[in-house]
């Protein structure tokens, strides 16, 4: 078994995971063992906070189709996974089976970092949706090809039983917990949202966090998300906690050393053209060059908390 990375949001939901793991390859080949379904994926009854049958039951959209099994049978392991199957998937994301597709709840999106795939509740916010788009609600860019990728776009009310199943809270997956995302919160509407996850302001900790560092605290956090931190690596790796809240942590005159980026071990290894050493590691996208100038620039400016507030 190849050990995709997945990103999910608490530990509890790693280790359902990891046990899930275990109990579909203890289940192979035993046909309909307890607690599988159909297609033989584990059933997640009882753990998560947001699950139904994936059937029946109709959410608040009122949308029959709304469900996991329309959106499986119909979408996901249908054309989608035509190239998201298999041992390594276009970035990672698998859509060939409904354990799979329910991985992608709350998991960044390799492209658009500061988006999950699939945010439950919260389609315009959802990455998946994009790509199924064509851009975002409000016009914005995707990174490379609309999905499905060389095909037709899907038709709009195929998209509309996804983006419904989105909002209804993606039921038949357990949802994990998201993770803390200080700009979505007391927004009501989800294009507000959108826009707050990039409202913090110009130059500020807050704004340099949500845009370059989020991806970060998979690993470099005491509540890491990675399966790696587990497997491989412990973490946070060499103690570093590069989570929003740990601002007078970071900008500590050596991971950051204000007005100096190039003696600031952060500046260093995420700019280093080493690959072997260059954050975030291999299996990642490196960071873009806007992600990078948005770091640099705010070291030179003194690493504030606040723009109007240096240090
Ligand atoms: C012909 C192959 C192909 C098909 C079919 C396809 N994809 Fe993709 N998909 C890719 C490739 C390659 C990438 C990465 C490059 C890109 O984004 O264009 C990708 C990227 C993505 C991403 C971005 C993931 C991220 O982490 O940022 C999403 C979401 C996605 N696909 C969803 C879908 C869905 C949903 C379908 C079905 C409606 C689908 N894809 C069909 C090949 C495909
Ligand atoms: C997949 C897990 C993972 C992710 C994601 C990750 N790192 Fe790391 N990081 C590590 C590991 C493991 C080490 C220790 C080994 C090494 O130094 O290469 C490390 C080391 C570091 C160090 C050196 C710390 C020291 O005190 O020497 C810095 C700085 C760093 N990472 C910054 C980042 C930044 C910034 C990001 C996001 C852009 C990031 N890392 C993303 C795993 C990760």
């Amino acid at each position: 078994m190849i050990y995709q990375p997945l990103f999910v949001f608490s530990n509890a939901v790693k280790l359902l995971i990891t046990v899930s793991v275990i109990v579909t390859l203890s289940a192979c080949g035993a046909g309909e063992g307890q607690g599988l379904d159909e297609e033989g994926n584990l059933l997640l009854s009882g753990s998560g906070d947001n699950q139904s049958d994936g059937g029946g039951s109709v959410g608040a959209s009122g949308n029959p189709n709304a469900t996991l099994d329309w959106v499986q049978d119909n979408v996901f392991g249908g054309i989608c996974s035509l190239c998201h199957t298999g041992a390594t998937p276009p970035l990672g994301v698998n859509w060939s089976s409904k354990t799979a597709s329910c991985e992608n709840v709350n998991r960044p999106s390799g492209e658009i970092d500061t988006l999950m795939e699939i945010d439950p509740g919260k389609p315009e916010q959802s990455y998946l949706v994009w790509k199924l788009e064509g851009a975002g609600p409000s016009g914005e860019a995707i990174v490379a090809g609309q999905m499905p990728l060389n095909n037709p776009p899907l038709p709009a009310d195929t998209i509309k039983n996804v983006k419904d199943w989105i909002s209804d809270g993606t039921p038949g997956c357990a949802v994990p917990k998201p993770a803390a995302r200080s700009g979505a919160v007391g927004s009501t509407s989800e294009t507000a949202a959108v826009k707050s996850s990039f409202d913090y302001p110009e130059g500020s900790w807050m704004q340099v966090w949500e845009t370059s560092l989020r991806v970060c605290s998979t690993c470099h956090s005491v509540q890491p998300s990675n399966p790696a931190c587990v497997a491989e690596i412990e973490c946070p790796p060499r103690g570093l906690v590069l989570e929003a809240d740990n601002y007078y942590g970071i900008v500590d005159g050596r991971t950051v050393n204000p007005l100096d980026p190039d003696s600031s071990t952060l500046w260093n290894r995420v700019s280093t053209s080493d690959p072997g050493r260059r954050m975030p590691p291999d299996g990642y996208l490196p960071l873009t060059q806007n992600q990078l100038d948005v770091i640099r620039n705010w070291i030179l400016d003194g690493a504030p908390l606040r723009p109007s507030d240096p240090n």
